[in-house]
């Protein structure tokens, strides 16, 4: 974590708590984050069914607790404003529904539903377009990393996602998220982590060193309420995407906090 970026700690729910049980986690939520107002940035990204009401549930906390830093994502888009693509839902959509953020290129997505490396870039480049903060995961599997093509991949995934990673000049999130790490409670070391992000941070600086330097670098992966403090020390990580603990407060609330300790850490950077 360097002190220039403030931290992110985005919580996946995947396809839980898509009603009234996503409100009340949300609710929860909000009041976690307020705890850390400047210290920590929140985001939540529900089930679309669960979104507007979400969004308007934490825009009623940050109202009574003011600077509440908590915004809502959706998990997906479809990169067309609008047309015949039943089941799909577009950039406009998740902004009206209270969205200010969207994870793109998941590798549930990516492999359950094939999604390219360009698919993926041009769910970017719309979000950014429809002024929504796009989360670009990328991440290799286990067979690839045993292959020793982790950077390979990652890096390659990477610049399919540069140009619209660069005109969000900051805006935009990268999230590596190694595949054989998520769900699986077999979490990166934080050396590991640090090494892949490091090389991701260099890939973005050979574009413009100040997009390298704004732009956070989020580890995903089984990332715990006792695991996340020492990812979140290294100096490249700049927060985390969280799935399973992230549908679960109190963890949830102690990787806030750990985000929040670390970035209040006195520096001499
Ligand atoms: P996990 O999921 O924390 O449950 O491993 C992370 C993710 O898929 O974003």
């Amino acid at each position: 974590m360097h002190p220039s970026r403030t931290p992110l700690i985005a919580g996946n729910w995947k396809m839980f708590h898509g009603g009234g049980s996503g409100v009340e986690l949300a609710a929860a939520v909000a009041r976690a984050a307020a705890h850390f107002p400047g210290a920590v940035e929140c985001v939540v990204a529900p089930p679309f069914t669960a979104l507007a009401a979400v969004a308007q549930t934490v825009a009623e906390i940050a109202e009574q607790v003011r600077q509440t830093p908590i915004g809502v994502a959706g998990q997906n888009l479809y990169p067309e404003e609008k047309g015949a693509f039943t089941g799909e839902i577009s950039a406009p959509m998740l902004v009206e529904a209270g969205c200010h953020w969207v994870i793109v290129g998941h590798s549930e997505r990516r492999q359950l539903f094939s999604e390219t490396d360009a698919f993926v870039a041009k769910k970017a480049q719309v979000a950014l377009a429809a002024q929504l903060r796009p989360i670009v995961c990328v991440g290799e599997t286990l067979e690839e990393r045993g292959a020793g093509a982790t950077l390979d991949v990652v890096l390659r995934q990477v610049r399919a996602a540069m140009d619209a990673i660069a005109s969000g000049a900051g805006a935009a999130v990268v999230a590596y998220e190694p595949v054989w790490a998520i769900g699986t409670g077999k979490v990166a070391t934080p050396a590991d982590a640090q090494e892949v992000h490091a090389a991701i941070r260099k890939e973005l600086s050979a574009r413009d060193p100040k997009l390298a330097e704004r732009t956070r670098i989020l580890y995903g992966g089984s990332v715990k309420a006792d695991n996340a403090a020492s990812l979140l020390a290294q100096p490249d990580v700049d927060g985390a995407l969280v799935g399973g603990a992230s549908l679960d407060v109190a963890a949830f609330a102690t990787i806030l906090r750990a985000a929040a300790e670390l970035a209040s850490r006195p520096t001499s950077a």
